[in-house]
């Protein structure tokens, strides 16, 4: 019994172990087991087609030998050997951390799959790493973070998210009866289209049901292989995509995979509610983690590329008028920058928007009492720009082929270090002359051409490039601790959990529609945390579909609440109402940045949206009607969540007054009117 591995979380157990041959098997996750009573099953050859290796249940499948389904491992050694034999060489389990170190011994290569565990959570972090102890170097061609066995013969459900720019977040399921479900990226970026998510369970609601969930922390290419074989087991590998991937492990090298966050809930809020506060406590930069995030206002969709300093103060005094905490300039403000199609890669104040620079403007901004913030696509260059004159081979690129523009731009070689550090200095430089708090670092267009002769193995582009992102922002951030990063690609491009274990927050999607970004967010919300997610109050769509400011502000508040509005075009009534509702928002924002979350009634496919965030100082609740008619379904009446049984709280609907039990909130409910499409309540319960 000696080889069976047991970790034990607040409400999880997950068991593994080491059978006579040496091979990891999984054997049990799900709901808490106290008593070690596990054991390891037999496995023998049920047919010569079928080796005893398909009904293994592997914590790391590797290619090589009778395994023919899925793997997470794939390596090819110096003498062209491609067949992996990893066998249990020992295993080191502390209070947080289990350890186990696989061997091939013929080849000298060692296999390291952690398993961390956390007393305040029931999520495992997951990752694996490879180490050369051999002469030769070793072409590893596949190095996923963790993969996972689904219990039980029967299909499940498997969630993922299919959108595209300005969609971001669409969630869809699949019940996967056989072969294989793949999610994955190809762009260099997360994308727009799937996350590196997965989200399994049979006939889970959000109150109850098995969940198993997991998301990968990186932000290049990736993939989630979701596989049912002859036999209904389920397996699920998550990590690095490798298509198109390889890295050349030296020897004495060690190449680790990125971290994976892995799951068991009863129930979607469960699972969610997890994430939430898994990510606050243990995924997000340190510095902020715990603080909520200010109200911001940017300037890109009043002004666009038409900054200066007349119309940045003009729209910053409003800003701060309406109570925001920090002024973002956006796109514009360098460089020959007047459309987007120059001035990429030249990051230095444009002096004709503003000749004496940009000191007045955030001082400007400072003495009405906001931080001052600013944009950066620091990844990019354009041929009408100084930079790529200088540098035409800055580049990814073949010299045999045109490289393809996308909105006009192209794509740096982050791996030559040279380029690495220009991408550092480019923003250092403007930190530490300005008073700068905020920046917004967006990449704008996905990789092509992706020649890069610099490196010995050019496949080793996508992880390379990524790592050097991750690089210059923990770089910028340990130079200034005070500062803020968000992570933007054309919005929710790189909305991913590598991207929130370095960046405060991330742009979900450029689509600020209120009712779309209903179920952006509520996509966002499955596995990501509410903190992170940055939510404009803009114009939107405002002659396609008129929406009411109130409605605008309550799809805004439900995340980290921000302006970008054109100010210019308020009255004074919305000025009045949008204070008011900034001021609400300050009152609440603790509840919905970090408490707990229910989806009441979830607008995709119903007729109305109600979600509530609850602490335990106060709960609030957001009832939005979607734009059909309701005819004569006006009343809703909900059930809450949530609340102290024996406690009494008071709230406002409809301008009145009441006051109810706990039990009486989550027994019997309220009732909700809506007179209409597009109507939102927002009700504080103390
Ligand atoms: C991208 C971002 C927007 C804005 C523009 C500026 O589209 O997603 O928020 O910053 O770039 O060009």
């Amino acid at each position: 019994m000696d080889n069976i591995f047991y970790l034990q979380t607040k409400n999880t157990t997950y068991v593994l172990g080491v059978d006579k041959f040496g091979l990891l098997r999984h054997i049990y996750w799900g709901k808490r087991i106290n008593r070690r009573e596990f054991s390891l099953d037999e496995m023998t050859e049920t047919n010569s087609n079928h080796s005893e290796l398909d009904n293994a249940l592997c914590e790391y499948t590797v290619f090589g030998g009778k395994m023919y389904r899925n793997c997470a491992f794939k390596c090819t050694y110096s003498d062209k050997c491609r067949d992996s034999v990893f066998l249990f060489k020992h295993a080191k389990q502390e209070e947080n951390e289990l350890v186990i170190t696989l061997t091939d011994k013929v080849y000298k290569a060692d296999l390291i799959l952690h398993y961390i565990t956390y007393p305040d959570s029931d999520i495992i972090t997951r990752y694996a790493e490879i180490e050369n102890h051999s002469s030769g170097d070793i072409l590893i061609e596949k190095l996923s973070s963790c993969e996972v066995n689904l219990p039980g013969e029967l299909s499940y459900n498997i969630v993922n998210t299919q959108g595209g720019w300005g969609a971001e977040f669409q969630q869809q399921s699949t019940e996967l009866k056989a072969g294989y479900l793949v999610f994955d990226s190809r762009k260099g970026t997360t994308g727009h289209t799937n996350q590196p998510i997965f989200i399994a369970h049979r006939n889970a609601d959000e109150a109850s049901g098995d969940v198993y969930f997991g998301a990968l922390g990186y932000s290049g290419n990736f993939k989630v292989e979701c596989q049912r074989d002859y036999v209904g087991i389920t397996r699920i590998v998550l990590g690095m995509s490798d298509f198109d991937f390889s890295y050349t492990l030296k020897s004495g090298e060690v190449l680790a995979s990125p971290k994976a966050y892995i799951g068991y809930a009863d129930g979607f809020a469960d699972m969610s509610n997890e994430m939430h506060r898994f990510s606050v406590n243990h995924i997000l930069p340190r510095s902020f983690a715990n603080k909520p995030l200010p109200v911001l206002y940017n300037s890109w969709e009043a002004v666009g590329f038409d900054v200066s300093c007349e119309n940045q103060l003009r729209l910053a005094k409003k800003a701060a008028d309406l109570g925001c905490e920090l002024f973002v300039m956006d796109d514009g403000w360098f460089g020959e920058r007047n459309s987007d199609r120059a001035g990429l890669g030249d990051w230095f104040v444009n002096r004709e928007k503003f000749p004496d620079g940009i000191d007045s403007l955030i001082k400007g901004v400072n003495d009405l009492g906001m931080d001052f913030g600013l944009w950066f696509e620091p990844e990019m260059v354009q041929r009408d720009s100084d930079l790529f004159r200088a540098h035409p081979d800055w580049i990814y690129h073949y010299k045999t082929r045109v490289n393809g523009e996308l909105r006009h731009q192209l794509v740096l070689n982050l791996t030559k270090p040279e380029v690495e550090n220009f991408v550092f200095d480019s923003m250092d430089k403007m930190l530490s002359m300005h008073n700068i708090r905020f920046i917004k670092w967006d990449m704008n267009r996905p990789f092509s051409e992706i020649g890069a002769d610099n490196l010995e193995n050019e496949q080793e582009i996508w992880l390379k490039h990524t790592a050097a992102v991750y690089r210059v922002a923990d770089r910028l951030k340990e130079k200034y601790p005070y500062l803020q990063l968000e992570a933007c690609a054309s919005g929710g491009g790189r909305a991913d959990l590598g991207a929130m274990e370095h960046f405060d927050s991330v742009w979900t999607s450029d689509n600020t529609d209120p009712l779309d970004r209903l179920t952006i967010q509520n996509g966002f919300s499955l596995l990501y945390p509410i903190k992170c997610m940055r939510a404009w109050v803009t114009d939107w769509n405002s002659d396609k579909r008129p929406v009411s400011i109130d409605y605008r502000f309550a799809s805004s508040m439900q995340g980290s609440l921000s302006l970008g509005a054109n100010l210019d075009n308020y009255t004074s009534d919305d000025m009045k109402k949008a204070a008011e509702y900034v001021a609400l928002y300050k009152e609440i924002r603790n509840t919905v940045q970090f408490g707990d979350m229910y989806r009441l009634s979830v607008g995709d496919g119903g007729d109305y949206w109600a979600t509530q965030y609850a602490d335990e100082n106060q709960s609030v609740l957001f009832a939005m009607s979607n734009a059909g008619s309701l005819d004569n379904k006006r009343y809703k009446r909900l059930k809450l969540k949530g609340f102290q049984s024996d406690k009494m709280y008071t709230y406002t609907v409809d301008s009145k007054r009441c006051e109810n039990s706990g039990e009486y909130l989550m027994n019997a409910g309220i009732t909700i009117e809506f007179c209409g499409p597009l109507q939102s309540k927002i009700v504080v319960f103390k």
